[in-house]
């Protein structure tokens, strides 16, 4: 039920040297309901959460929760006053437990805190764990887990504050469709409460089906706040972008050529993946469908050597080619674009420029002696215009950019090492629909050059548009191989369904 307004953030301006990243922004969230926060990568919707969570200082402006003004100045502080945030890149204790991670700074303690109450900080887990019907093991250690499960404990942890407001900085980018739905049910529970809940997303369905208002950003202002009955997916977008975007999906302008890579008999170590086979041309970009936990990451892993498998031959032309290791990999022309680059990819304290030429320092190499400025600064520009990257100068620090601004640089790094053969996972995760276009422009590009380009997505609209066949996996195995000119979505659904 929806109630007063709870949150009230009035004119907050936030400036980073050389970026006005926030312009006079506000925003109002009532208890009882759903907010979506929108905008392109780069808008500002990361940085206005975190000055309302102590994590930044604002410049100017106000805000206050439940009528009285708050600046907080710690997320300490945010958490014990009624505001919890799950955050955009996971920042946890790895090698603690999962219950260490819940109660950081706050154990329950015994003998006038001497020592910390482990039984009760057992209880407590397990009592927060069961009222969100959450099934992992308070003792187990942060680092076994998947990310998608220690982005469930994340969530546990924000609940567990009894928070007023929650904020989720793009919470579902590492769950899968079943976390989705746990999360909503969360979600959904906490509005009943009359949680106040601030949620960012660029996926479009779930902030149609979750949210019961929506506000826009752009260039850090504030564009529009609607309810989300009254906004169209269109309307949301012209919102986002300034302007009406038309195509989706660039013109297919490759023409797929001889077969190059084969995959014959793939076979997992335990039967994640059954006889995996299919090939894929040169210029071709090859879909790989399925839902999740079809195999479809491990099979583009076991391709490239990081994933031992129990069978199976990779061959290009027709050579057997080995691929032991990610090095012999890259040897041997294949480059892969992983499913969390933001946990693996990133080298933080480096500028874009190392972060973007790091791959491919041979290119720069100039008579086996030294790196050329010249051409690496070259090579970067190129893929900030060509991706349109939100940044300052090439010597911004990769980890000073908005997540999605992030990602296209390590998008950009593996494009750059100009690969035989292409392994993407998920390439647009986290990117705003604005700048999909161009990163599709990119990979097209590359098939224009020959290359073979192997694409996973869980969107299926996105693998229609982009792909020319599209291989469907279904329990490990394929399903089944469609054309993506001439196949429906329901079609490659059906397949996908074969042997779950
Ligand atoms: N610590 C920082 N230092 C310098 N600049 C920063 C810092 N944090 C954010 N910025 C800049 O502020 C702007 C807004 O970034 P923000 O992370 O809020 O974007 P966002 O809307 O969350 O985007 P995304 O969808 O990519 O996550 C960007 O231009 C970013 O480079
Ligand atoms: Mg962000």
């Amino acid at each position: 039920m929806e109630q007063d307004i709870l949150l009230q953030m009035v004119g907050i301006s936030k400036s980073f040297p050389g970026v006005k990243a926030l312009d006079n922004v506000s925003l109002n969230v009532h208890g009882g309901t759903v907010h979506a926060l929108m905008g392109e990568n780069g808008a500002g919707k990361s940085t206005l959460m975190k000055c309302l969570f102590g994590i930044y200082g604002k410049d100017s402006g106000h805000i206050y929760l439940e009528g009285k003004e708050i600046d907080f100045k710690s997320s300490r502080e945010a958490l014990d006053n009624g505001v919890a945030m799950v955050h955009q890149e996971l920042n946890q204790a790895l090698k603690r437990s999962v219950m260490d991670n819940i109660w950081l700074g706050r154990y329950p303690t015994v003998m006038g805190g001497l020592a910390v109450n482990e039984k009760k900080m057992y209880k407590d887990t397990m009592a927060v764990f069961e009222e969100l019907d959450i099934k992992v093991d308070p003792y187990r250690i942060m680092s076994t887990m998947p990310v998608s499960q220690r982005q469930m404990v994340e969530i546990a942890k924000a609940v567990s504050y009894n928070s007023k407001v929650i904020v989720f900085d793009e919470p579902t980018s590492s769950l899968t469709e079943e976390e989705v739905e746990h999360l909503f049910k969360i979600i959904n529970m906490l509005r009943d409460r009359g949680v106040g809940i601030i949620y960012i997303s660029h996926k479009m369905a779930e902030i149609k089906r979750i949210s019961d208002y929506i506000t826009v950003m752009r260039d850090g202002q504030w564009i529009a706040t609607e309810r989300a009955a009254d906004l169209e997916m269109n309307d949301i977008i012209r919102l986002m972008v300034g302007r009406e975007l038309t195509n989706q999906f660039p013109p297919k302008t490759n023409v797929p050529g001889d077969v190059y890579l084969k995959v014959d008999g793939l076979t997992g170590m335990y039967n994640q993946l059954r006889d995996v086979s299919f090939y894929a041309r040169r210029g071709e970009i090859l879909g790989l469908a399925g839902l999740d936990s079809s195999g479809r990451t491990e099979t583009l892993e076991s391709i490239f050597g990081i994933r031992t498998r129990k069978e199976g031959i990779i061959s290009l032309n027709d050579q057997p080619c080995f691929n032991r290791s990610a090095g012999e990999s890259i040897k041997n022309g294949f480059a892969l674009l992983t499913e969390e680059r933001r946990a693996t990819g990133i080298f933080g304290v480096l500028d874009i420029k190392a972060n973007t030429v790091i791959s491919s320092l041979k290119r720069h190499l100039r008579f086996g002696l030294y790196l050329s400025e010249k051409t690496q600064r070259e090579d970067t520009q190129h893929y900030i215009d060509a991706m349109h990257t939100k940044t300052p100068s090439q010597e911004t620090k990769i980890r000073s950019l908005s997540g999605g601004n992030q990602q296209k640089v390590i998008i950009g790094r593996w494009l750059l090492t100009e690969p035989e053969v292409l392994l993407l996972d998920e390439p647009t995760r986290g990117i705003d629909v604005g700048a999909k276009y161009e990163i599709y422009q990119l990979i097209l590009d590359l098939a224009h050059k020959g290359k073979t380009v192997i694409m996973v997505s869980s969107e299926m609209p996105e693998l229609l548009g982009v792909c020319d066949r599209i291989v469907v996996m279904s329990g490990g195995r394929v399903a089944g191989e469609v054309d993506a000119r001439n196949t429906t979505q329901e079609e490659i659904m059906t397949l996908a369904a074969k042997y779950v």
